[in-house]
């Protein structure tokens, strides 16, 4: 493994970087399109835009999308990916993964996450600083767990799922695609497609396509 380009110039993008970094990537380059307005990602250097990253993908070994927010990961990874880079994932030395665990291409495992036996995690997702994945849960492409939140054994997230910081959801508990789990909240039931939950239990705040 030797230089990993990151597309996305952001505070998350350092912490990819970081944990890239510590887990054997030589150099670590990022693109972003405030290019050339930024230059610099804290001790990183922003290189170009995403265009430039097309431009120089056989300059890289790998590459990977530091963004946020689940949509635009989603495009920009799909992007990447349909112009034959080859996208890869990047999980922290600390991060405690089950031999029996499956991790999609793009997804990112920060520090002292855990990921237990026979889950599954998708595509393109952000298991964020100490975010704990109970056994047999499958989460979908493009998810964001934030810092501490906890899946309970067996709970499906669909694609796009957005779980906030300190947030819990219940064992067997089903996410339907594209739901937002406020901070803090705690997950008892279903939550159909698209609504945004907060609280204790957690209620509907209001519905998003
Ligand atoms: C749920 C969330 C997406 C709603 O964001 P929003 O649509 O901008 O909503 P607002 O901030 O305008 O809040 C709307 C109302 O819900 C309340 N609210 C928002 N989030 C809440 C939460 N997590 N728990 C309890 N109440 C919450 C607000 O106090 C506000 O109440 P009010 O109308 O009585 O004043 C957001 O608050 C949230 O929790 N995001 C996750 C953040 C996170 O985990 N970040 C980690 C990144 S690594």
């Amino acid at each position: 493994m030797k230089r990993l380009a990151i597309l996305g110039a952001s505070g998350h993008g350092k912490v990819v970087a970081d944990a890239a970094s510590l887990s054997g990537w030589r150099e670590v380059i990022f693109f972003d399109d405030a290019w050339p307005t930024i230059t610099q990602n804290g001790p990183w250097k922003v290189s170009g835009s995403s265009a430039d990253i097309m431009a120089q993908a056989s300059e890289f070994d790998g590459v990977i999308v530091a963004i946020g927010n689940n949509r635009v990961r989603k495009d920009l990874q799909r992007e990447l990916s349909v112009a034959g880079l080859n996208v890869v994932s990047v999980v922290h030395p600390s991060a405690t993964i089950s031999y029996f665990a499956e991790i999609g291409a793009g997804s990112v495992v920060f520090a002292n996450a855990v990921i237990n036996a026979c889950a599954s995690i998708g595509s393109g997702c952000i298991v964020n600083t100490g975010a704990v994945v109970e056994h047999d849960c499958l989460v979908g492409d493009f998810c964001h767990l934030s810092p501490n939140a906890v899946l309970a054994g067996g709970v499906s997230a669909g694609e796009l799922v957005w779980v906030g910081a300190g947030a819990s959801v219940k064992q067997l508990v089903v996410l339907g695609e594209g739901v937002t789990v406020g901070m803090g909240s705690v997950v008892l039931r279903d939550i159909p497609a698209g609504h945004v939950v907060i609280g204790v239990p957690a209620r509907t705040l209001y519905f998003q396509e």
